[in-house]
């Protein structure tokens, strides 16, 4: 089927068109000719061969025709004036200008193409007319793709400190460059599928629907051209969460009095959560670790911890109740070295004399 289509035009024109084998032949025989690599071909050759944006590149023009009249440079493939560059004449010594100059490219007398600081909007196909003398008409061409290195690309995102789950991610590989293929990993894994993350129509950038512990990254992004290739440093997101509900570390509820209370606060929470502690409703301190020596039965209470992330302002707290007692057998009147306890007087009458 597909065979049968493609032969169509060719068995066709001996039939629909007045053109006679005779003509076939001729046309076939000038193509080998043009074509023949005894006929020395105008060839272009870039130095130097590897191009990075920002370097300049001569395109040098191989096996120029005998006595050309004048040399025209062309970005593309196609010879009009729009596409028209500059151009050389010889008896004149003259340059002239077209409209797809960009200021940065000079002509030399022998047809090469000079072309500085070159960009990625350079690159491409470029075509060299070289005009005969004679009518003007007859020339040959060359042409002749410039493939320029793309640079080191970088991530650039559009949140570092996403809220965990919550907000959306956009990260972006840096340039864009035309005709450029991205690639991605996470993790030094290729993506994986996931309705979480959506790559753009050319891949250049990635959208996190939501980011967590688990897929904050590192991610790397690759940048292909037809001659290079590189790839990003890594970029790790980092993840506002928590805080969970703080625990209070301690195993102990109950507390003989002159022991040391000894409470720790934990929360995950990204960044670390700010603590604060409360005995019975009351602001006791900030910090992680609370510690109050030599208790006494006034210490029983209700111990509060607060955990509070700083970015987000959420916050959680918990609660631990501790009971201190008075050791058996020994009553308050036996650490009466320490006659300014309040609990003294009250307790009085539970003091055992030795
Ligand atoms: C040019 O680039 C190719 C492919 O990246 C590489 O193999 C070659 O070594 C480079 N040549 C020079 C002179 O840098
Ligand atoms: C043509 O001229 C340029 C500039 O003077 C020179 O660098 C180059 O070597 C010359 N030769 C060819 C073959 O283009
Ligand atoms: C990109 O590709 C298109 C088609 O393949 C080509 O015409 C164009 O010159 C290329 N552009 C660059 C900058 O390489
Ligand atoms: C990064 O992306 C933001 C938009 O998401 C853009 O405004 C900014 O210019 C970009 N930065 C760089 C260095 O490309
Ligand atoms: C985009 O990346 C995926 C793999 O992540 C690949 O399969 C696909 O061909 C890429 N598309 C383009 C246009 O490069």
């Amino acid at each position: 089927m597909q065979a049968a289509q493609a032969m169509g035009p060719l068995s066709a024109p001996p039939c629909t068109v007045h053109i006679t084998w005779k003509d076939l032949l001729l046309t076939a025989s000038l193509l080998i000719f043009w074509n023949s690599p005894t006929t020395a071909q105008v060839t272009i050759e870039a130095q130097p061969t590897n191009i990075s944006e920002g370097n300049d590149v001569l395109l040098l023009v191989h096996n120029l025709p005998q006595n050309p009249a004048a040399y025209i440079w062309y970005k593309g493939q196609i010879m009009d004036l729009h596409h028209y560059i500059t151009a050389y004449t010889i008896d004149t010594e003259r340059i002239i200008f077209g409209p797809a100059y960009s200021g940065r490219e000079r002509v030399y007398s022998n047809a090469s193409l000079l072309i500085q600081s070159v960009n990625q909007k350079d690159a491409g196909s470029y075509t060299v007319k070289i005009i005969k003398r004679g009518d003007g008409t007859e020339g040959v061409t060359g042409h002749f793709t410039l493939y320029v290195e793309t640079p080191k690309p970088s991530i650039n995102s559009s949140n570092l400190n996403p809220r965990e789950a919550m907000e959306t991610v956009t990260l972006s590989c840096d340039p864009d460059t035309q005709n450029a293929s991205y690639l991605w990993w996470i993790n030094g894994q290729i993506l994986p599928i996931s309705p979480r993350l959506q790559l753009s129509e050319n891949n250049r950038t990635l959208i996190l629907f939501g980011v967590t512990k688990r897929t904050a990254g590192p991610y790397e992004c690759e940048m292909k051209s037809p001659v290079s290739s590189s790839r990003s440093d890594p970029v790790t997101l980092n993840p506002v969460y928590g805080p969970d509900v703080p625990s209070i570390l301690s195993p102990f509820t109950y507390y003989y009095t002159g022991e040391n209370i000894h409470l720790y606060c934990f929360a995950d929470s990204n960044p670390p959560a700010e603590y604060s502690w409360k005995i019975n409703g009351k602001f006791l301190q900030s910090g992680q670790e609370l510690f109050i020596p030599h208790i006494t039965t006034k210490h029983s209470g209700l111990y509060g911890c607060s955990a509070r992330n700083s970015v987000t302002g959420s916050e959680r707290s918990t609660s631990k109740m501790i009971k201190v007692l008075t050791p058996p057998g020994v009553g308050p009147a036996c650490v009466e070295k320490e006659p300014w306890w309040p609990v003294l007087n009250s307790a009085k009458s539970s003091c055992q004399l030795k």
